[in-house]
């Protein structure tokens, strides 16, 4: 058996609502998840509301659900979406236990790429965002690819050398609805693609207003983890 990475002593680089996310300790290419010992079932069900307290508890096992989805859609749609959506790699045993390993999106100088959200807190709706949000729009509604709402903290700006941004979403693939019509109707998925490229795009014109008036941009989507 492999060894057990050892990450109690490391720090994680990002946490989301649900995950801690950490650089692989030999390969700095990868990222590792865990859930976080800190948000339990329960807290998640109450999250979601009434929905939520109905579905099965495997509902909310991101990493499981994580893996399928990005298997899924790699095989279907083929190389050029590994430009938009981390690979996911396998599995991990850790003392802090399993995680899910997955391609670590960086800017091509090295650095970890920059959440969206932190990107547009600190620099606006530029034109190298502009030119990257039309890029991605453009390959989300041509290849369909399926996703729940774009939100700012899923999606990070990748830099590269060039001075160019290219947007990665790194978090909410796959279908939310349990029978989706887009599965059946490539016009339905278009469509569903290009609503959700749209409101991502509003996202971002409604934190740009937020910031304008000196308004709160809430802890996600900064990479800082402070405790
Ligand atoms: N593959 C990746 N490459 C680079 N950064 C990543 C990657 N995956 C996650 N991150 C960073 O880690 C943060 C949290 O990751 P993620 O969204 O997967 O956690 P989560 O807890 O599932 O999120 P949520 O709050 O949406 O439930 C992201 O906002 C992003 O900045
Ligand atoms: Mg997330």
């Amino acid at each position: 058996m492999a060894d057990l990475i050892r990450l109690s002593t490391a720090t994680p680089f990002a946490r989301g609502g649900n995950r801690l996310v950490y650089v692989h300790p030999d390969r700095p290419e990868v990222c590792i998840k865990l859930p976080r010992a800190d948000v339990n079932l329960a807290v998640k069900r109450r999250r979601k509301g009434l929905k939520g307290r109905l579905k099965p508890a495997a509902t909310f096992d991101e990493n499981r659900a994580e893996a399928r989805t990005l298997t899924e859609l790699h095989g279907r749609i083929g190389d050029s979406l590994a430009a938009f959506v981390p690979r996911f790699l396998g599995w991990v045993e850790t003392d802090l236990g399993r995680g899910v390993v997955l391609e670590l999106i960086r800017d091509d100088d090295g650095a970890i790429a920059t959440p969206l959200k932190q990107y547009v807190w600190e620099r606006g709706f530029d034109e190298r965002l502009e030119a990257a949000l039309r890029e991605f729009t453009a390959y989300w509604v041509r290849e369909r690819v399926p996703s729940r709402e774009l939100l700012l903290h899923n999606v990070v700006a990748r830099r590269t050398g060039d001075g160019a941004v290219r947007l990665v979403v790194i978090d909410g693939l796959g279908n939310a609805d349990l029978l989706p019509l887009s599965r059946w109707s490539r016009r339905l998925a278009r469509r569903k693609s290009a609503r959700k490229a749209a409101r991502l795009r509003k996202r971002i014109e409604d934190l740009v207003r937020t910031r304008a008036q000196g308004g709160d941009p809430g802890e996600h989507g900064f990479l800082r983890v402070t405790d």
